[in-house]
């Protein structure tokens, strides 16, 4: 469990210079947030993936600046040392400079944040100055931008040509000039992602973009083999949580069903007392701490409800 210190934009420049590798995954969830944080990564995304992952829809693009605020902030609340990235969602930074300003604080204001995310390359440049112009870091996103699906025709490797290539390169030359203090590389060619990460200051992030990046970020449910029938060729399952989850919850239904669970073990007992045969033993509640007379049956000290049920 790892209890350093917070996570900054300068600690991330200061790795990619030391040549150790960044760490980020998704998170949507205070559950994920917390195990993630203490098992020491250093970047937690909350992702519009979130639209894929938790809403079940086939693309991001109906995701909105309420959600992204409203899962940010449950990651940030259970987070201690990870830098938190908020994904600034389709449209909330297309229509104008001041939307986008606008849209990006809420989201640092609302979801608790560090940083933002966007996709885009050279057309988002003065969108970016912007939004780092206002104090708010900006993440920038580029080669297979998911919330462009239907301008790529699908979700597509990009950048495979020697022209195709270039034009990436340019965005990514473009969206540093801008501000952006990191760069996530998704989809596209193992050496085109070298050949950024290493024109660039600022780090890269890749996915999906092999391993000459400054950084890696995988869909944490992805890498733990919960979407039990998502496995395309970047992912690695680094666990097969799907297998545990149904085998848990297969083995809950039997014995809910046989009647082996709740056990005594896991059952409440009123307090030892003699009691008439065939009577409840009741507690006089002077002895169990109420005043108004009347009696109550009591349960034991170490039989007292974690807050978590209580309300
Ligand atoms: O939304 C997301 O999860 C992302 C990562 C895959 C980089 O943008």
């Amino acid at each position: 469990m790892s209890r350093d210190k917070p996570v900054t934009t300068l600690d991330l420049r200061r790795m990619k210079a030391q040549g150790r590798k960044i760490t980020m995954l998704t998170a949507y969830d205070a559950v994920f947030a917390r195990l993630l944080d203490r098992s020491g990564v250093d970047v937690l995304l909350v992702g519009d993936s979130l639209g894929m992952v938790v809403q079940g829809r086939k693309d991001t693009l109906k995701v909105t600046v309420e959600q992204i605020a409203y899962h940010g902030a449950a990651v940030t609340r259970a987070t201690e040392r990870a830098h938190v990235v908020l994904d600034m969602p389709f449209l909330s930074y297309h229509v104008s400079t001041e939307e986008a300003v606008r849209n990006a604080g809420r989201l640092i204001q609302e979801g608790g944040g560090h940083a933002v995310k966007l996709e885009g390359g050279k057309e988002r440049a003065d969108t970016i100055r912007a939004i780092v112009a206002a104090q708010i870091p900006v993440m920038a996103h580029i080669g297979l931008t998911p919330q462009s699906v239907h301008v790529m025709g699908g979700f597509k490797v990009q950048g495979r040509s020697t022209e195709a290539g270039e034009r990436i390169l340019e965005d990514a030359l473009a969206v540093q000039e801008a501000g952006a203090y990191a760069l996530v590389l998704e989809g596209i060619p193992a050496e085109l992602a070298a050949e950024i990460t290493e024109a660039l200051d600022i780090p890269t992030i890749g996915i999906g973009a092999g391993s000459g990046c400054d950084g890696q970020v995988l869909v944490v449910t992805d890498m733990l083999g919960l979407e039990e029938d998502f496995k395309p060729k970047f992912v690695r399952r680094f666990a097969d949580l799907g297998t545990l989850v149904r085998e848990a919850v297969g083995t809950y239904i039997e014995d809910v069903r046989s009647g082996a669970f709740p056990d005594d073990a896991h059952s409440f007992h009123r307090k030892r007392k003699r009691a008439a045969k065939g009577k409840l033993a009741v507690v006089p509640e002077a002895a169990s701490g109420a005043g108004n007379g009347s009696k109550r049956v009591a349960y034991g000290p170490t039989d007292d409800l974690p807050p978590r049920i209580t309300h």
